[in-house]
């Protein structure tokens, strides 16, 4: 398989861990291991005699336990433990299209989500989310687009990079689309739990359709990215067997350690996520008078979920220049829109973290030593 580079990951991989003010990162902020030690007595014994051999390659019963309190209709042989939800859109995609198949895929998006099938050799149609209107996406063309071989939509939700977050009535609608056009939805839910208000959280698409995968990661509002655990919930037997057996090509299996950190993280995800999500609720507030001070040379479509929103510079200059030359001047790091496609005016922000106060505050300075006159 011949596969474009990834965009993001090989900016990122650039600057992320030199620059000094990173404002663009997806996931929230870290703990350290011993602050999740204290958070759970018993999984903390359980790991110290913990052995380092192999595990089951669909994941271990204990941390497939744990994921399946995640959804209110998925039971724990339903999960498969991946190696980051990266490795599940591989595997999951590589299991279940073939060469010609049709798929439509939600856009702007992750780039793997597009990138894997063509590069399976798809045929993809991109459905444009609209941000004259707030990112919405249009049911009407998905309908309007599907064919005879029309066999996956593909979704992010809450999504990268705008933060856009569908509604229960869009995702009713949607299900209802693809049960009578037999069609599976792969849903990219790794942002599920960093809705602003829990009331306008949607379903799991694994929870109320068959034909549904529920993608979900330990990297994001866990903020626990470096253990690199992810996981599907798949319904169909047979796809499940592809799956595990395709994974068998690319890792065998999940890190035990990481397996059992992330049951014991998932078990007390109460306070995980209440801490991350009260970060970036603050961090939120001074995005707003942010972004309302300088409306003038800034747009933003203010996220209804997730650590990331993808404003817009209004001034006459190309995203790659403009972040560039904040990157060199202030050492902020932002991630242009051209990652995302054709994207040359928007940048995507990354607002989970603890310092993004400092962060703003070197922005200003940018923007008052530069932009304004
Ligand atoms: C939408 C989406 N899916 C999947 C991933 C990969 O997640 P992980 O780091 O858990 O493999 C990312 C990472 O940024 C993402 O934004």
């Amino acid at each position: 398989m011949k596969i474009r580079e990834l965009e993001l990951e090989r900016y990122l991989a650039k600057y992320e861990f030199l620059a000094p003010y990173i404002f663009c990162t997806s996931d929230s902020e870290s703990f350290e291991i011993n602050q999740l030690l204290e958070m759970d007595v018993e999984y903390s014994e359980k790991l110290k005699k913990l052995k380092l051999s192999y595990v089951d390659p669909q994941g271990s019963e204990y941390l497939r336990e744990e994921i399946s309190s995640l959804y209110s209709n998925v039971s724990s042989e339903e999960i498969v433990i991946l190696s980051g939800a990266a490795e599940g859109i591989f595997v999951i995609m590589n299991a279940l299209l073939e060469k010609g198949d049709h798929v439509i895929v939600q856009w702007p998006c992750y780039q793997p989500l597009y990138e894997i099938p063509a590069a399976i050799g798809c045929q993809v149609t991109k459905w444009e989310m609209e941000e004259n209107s707030k990112w919405e996406l249009d049911l009407d063309f998905f309908r309007d687009n599907i064919k005879n071989n029309t066999k996956m939509v593909i979704i992010n939700n809450p999504h990268n990079p705008t933060g856009y977050l569908f509604s229960t009535e869009f995702v009713t609608q949607l299900v209802n689309i693809a049960k009578e056009k037999n069609i599976w939805i792969f849903s990219d839910e790794v942002y599920r739990f960093s809705e602003y208000d829990e009331k306008n959280r949607t379903s799991a698409i694994s929870d109320i359709y068959d034909k549904g995968i529920s993608l979900g990661a330990m990297s994001k509002v866990f903020g626990l990215g470096g253990l690199r655990i992810g996981w599907a919930s798949i319904k169909d037997k047979e796809v499940m067997r592809k799956v595990i057996s395709f994974k068998d090509y690319t890792t065998i299996c999940c890190s035990s350690t990481s397996e059992m950190i992330s049951a014991l993280a998932i078990r007390n995800r109460n306070q995980i996520i209440k801490r991350n999500m009260h970060i970036i609720k603050a961090n939120l507030d001074l995005l707003d008078d942010f972004f309302k001070k300088y409306n003038h040379l800034l747009e933003w479509v203010r996220p209804k979920a997730t650590a990331i929103g993808f404003p817009k510079i209004k001034f006459d200059m190309d995203i790659k220049d403009f972040s560039n030359d904040l990157l060199e001047k202030k050492g902020v790091l932002i991630l242009p829109g051209y990652v995302f496609g054709d994207y040359n005016k928007n940048f995507r922000i990354g607002f989970g973290k603890l310092n993004t106060k400092e962060v703003l505050k070197k922005f200003e300075e940018y923007i008052s030593e530069n932009l304004i006159k």
